[in-house]
């Protein structure tokens, strides 16, 4: 995996914007796959910027989001298709999908995962991880081959969620998730990461042994992964000098190549 370590959570979602506008402009009909969560805010922020002040153009840019709460609305202000307009689609010429989920489960997994197969694939998948290590809702013990399903969510990610949801609101329980196979199956991956709390999420997906208990470290066998992190997200990685002697000797090669 390549590992690019970033001074701060701005620097780290300058890098990932980077890299997300450069494969934009390269292939401007482009799949994407996008996460939610804290750590993307940044990164979707600075990608609005580009579209405004520099003509970053999504119109025929096509996405996937990667996971959806259960028995919430997508009016919901805590609904990931709600948490997708108001800190992307709503700012840039995109086409944001509808975000209803068919109450047909297993048809409408099947129908996502068609709609993936059917647009060619994921070319760029965007993801964050959980404290636990997983990718999507792809909680500890989900198969490496998993493709999009329901996932009932531990304990750990409900009460890691509790924040986003006022004191008196049921907090969902079950989410619809891209399975680790679909993220697999996407043509590059890009995880991102911040803060002292992810620091052994990080270091086991990076450098542990590859295990259901750390879902992430699924990406290993991943040809075209990327994680970048901060310096606190990246702290109980072992081989921090060797990745930053990549970093050097990629900006020597490459000029300019990261920010
Ligand atoms: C949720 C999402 C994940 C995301 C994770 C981390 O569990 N399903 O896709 O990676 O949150 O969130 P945060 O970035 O807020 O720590």
């Amino acid at each position: 995996m390549l590992v690019l370590l970033k001074q701060n959570y701005e620097a780290l979602s300058r890098e990932a914007a980077h890299i997300i506008s450069n494969a934009v402009r390269s292939n401007p009909a482009i799949k994407l796959g996008l996460a939610t969560g804290s750590t993307t805010i940044g990164v979707y922020r600075e990608l609005v910027r580009l579209h405004r002040e520099e003509g970053l153009d999504f119109s025929r840019v096509v996405t996937f989001n990667l996971d959806e709460y259960l028995g919430i609305s997508p009016e919901h202000p805590h609904s990931f298709h709600h948490f997708m307009l108001e800190h992307f689609f709503a700012h840039v010429n995109i086409d944001p999908s509808d975000g209803t989920i068919a109450s047909d489960y297993e048809q409408y997994c099947a129908a996502y995962e068609a709609d993936i197969e059917g647009a060619g694939g994921i070319d760029l998948q965007i993801l964050g991880i959980g404290r636990n290590g997983h990718i999507g809702f792809n909680e500890p013990s989900s198969s490496f081959a998993s493709k999009t399903h329901l996932k009932v969510l531990t304990k750990a990610t409900v009460d890691d969620n509790r924040k986003f949801f006022a004191a008196c609101e049921i907090i969902p329980r079950c989410a619809i998730t891209m399975g680790i196979g679909s993220i697999l199956a996407s043509k590059r991956v890009l995880i991102l990461a911040t803060g002292g709390a992810k620091a052994a999420a990080v270091a086991n997906a990076i450098e542990g042994p590859v295990t259901a208990y750390v879902p992430a470290s699924a990406l290993q066998f991943h040809a075209n992964a990327t994680a970048i992190v901060d310096e606190e997200a990246g702290s109980r990685l072992k081989l921090k000098d060797y990745y930053r002697d990549v970093m050097e000797m990629t900006e020597l090669f490459t000029p300019g190549r990261s920010s």
